[in-house]
């Protein structure tokens, strides 16, 4: 968020149609023994999430969500998806009518997106405007189940050839989610584009998903466990979202189509030992 705030405060002090001042809500937290928003707007500094970084100075900090948003007109959302629900709730009836949003896991109608491609775009921060939201949407979430798979296969010692054969899997089982629940036309394209392979490269590489998945098979932790020694107690995105994806393939009778999503699924919370991991290579889906 606060990386994205600095690139919208740069780009709306050079281009003149965008208002000036960039407020950022930011969730209130006592850091050193000052507030987070008092940090950000006396030293220009994000010290707890981007540290080293100075932030322009037309990005404020607010912690007042409904303060934040009252004279929007673009919203950028730069949360997990967990909190979007209960965000909207909050600022629903505050926004101006006519503000605009986008959310970095999410992307917009074509017209828009070219004109959020104008506040966004930087030398180092290439955008492509992609028309096909629902399946940039699910790769963002999608993703991260597949990476801490790949985090199993680095915690297993497995070696480059199987981690691949694993993202391999977890894509072709992204693509085949994708088809299933997307409303539209969901193009092959889309997956060749940032927000499919090479996110998902990035994810299964770096990534803290992956991170703490490695530990996990190691150590024999909870993932609960990890999260409070690794993450400062913040939520993992990829076993969360594959309790999410599971809850719906099981309504749908469609579990063993997705062995990869499956299996993170029962190692994370059903006690399912990681070494099955691997298991999931050797069902093939038919996937079509
Ligand atoms: C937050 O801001 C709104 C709108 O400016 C105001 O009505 C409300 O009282 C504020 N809430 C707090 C807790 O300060």
């Amino acid at each position: 968020g606060s990386a994205v705030a600095k690139i919208i405060g740069n780009n709306v002090k050079k281009l003149q149609k965008f208002a000036s001042t960039v407020k950022m809500w930011v969730f209130e937290e006592t850091v050193n023994g000052r507030k987070l928003t008092d940090i950000i707007n006396n030293d220009h500094e994000n010290v707890k999430y981007l540290p080293g970084h100075k932030l322009p100075e037309n990005v404020v900090a607010i912690s007042n969500l409904s303060e934040a948003v009252q004279d929007a007109d673009l919203l950028v959302f730069v949360i997990p998806h967990q909190f979007i629900h209960r965000i909207c709730d909050e600022i629903t009836g505050r926004v101006p009518k006519k503000a605009l949003g986008i959310t970095l896991i999410k992307s917009k109608v074509m017209e828009n997106g070219l004109l959020f491609k104008e506040l966004l775009q930087t030398p180092n921060f290439r955008i492509t405007v992609v028309d096909d939201a629902d399946t940039v949407e699910l790769c963002g979430a999608l993703k991260n189940i597949v990476a801490v798979g790949a985090g199993f296969c680095d915690g297993l010692r497995c070696g480059d050839n199987t981690k691949a054969a694993v993202i391999r899997l977890g894509l072709m089982e992204m693509i085949a989610f994708a088809r299933i629940f997307c409303k539209g036309q969901v193009s092959t394209a889309t997956f060749l584009e940032s927000c499919g392979v090479a996110d998902l490269i990035t994810t299964c590489y770096g990534g803290r998903n992956r991170r703490v998945a490695e530990a996990f098979a190691r150590t024999g932790k909870t993932i609960e466990e990890l999260e409070k020694e690794m993450l400062n107690g913040q939520k993992l995105q990829g076993p969360q979202t594959s309790a999410e994806v599971y809850r719906i393939l099981k309504q749908k009778g469609l579990v063993d189509k997705f062995p990869l999503f499956t299996a993170v699924y029962q190692i994370c919370y059903e006690s399912r030992p990681v070494q099955e991991m691997l298991s999931c290579l050797q069902s093939h889906p038919e996937h079509t």
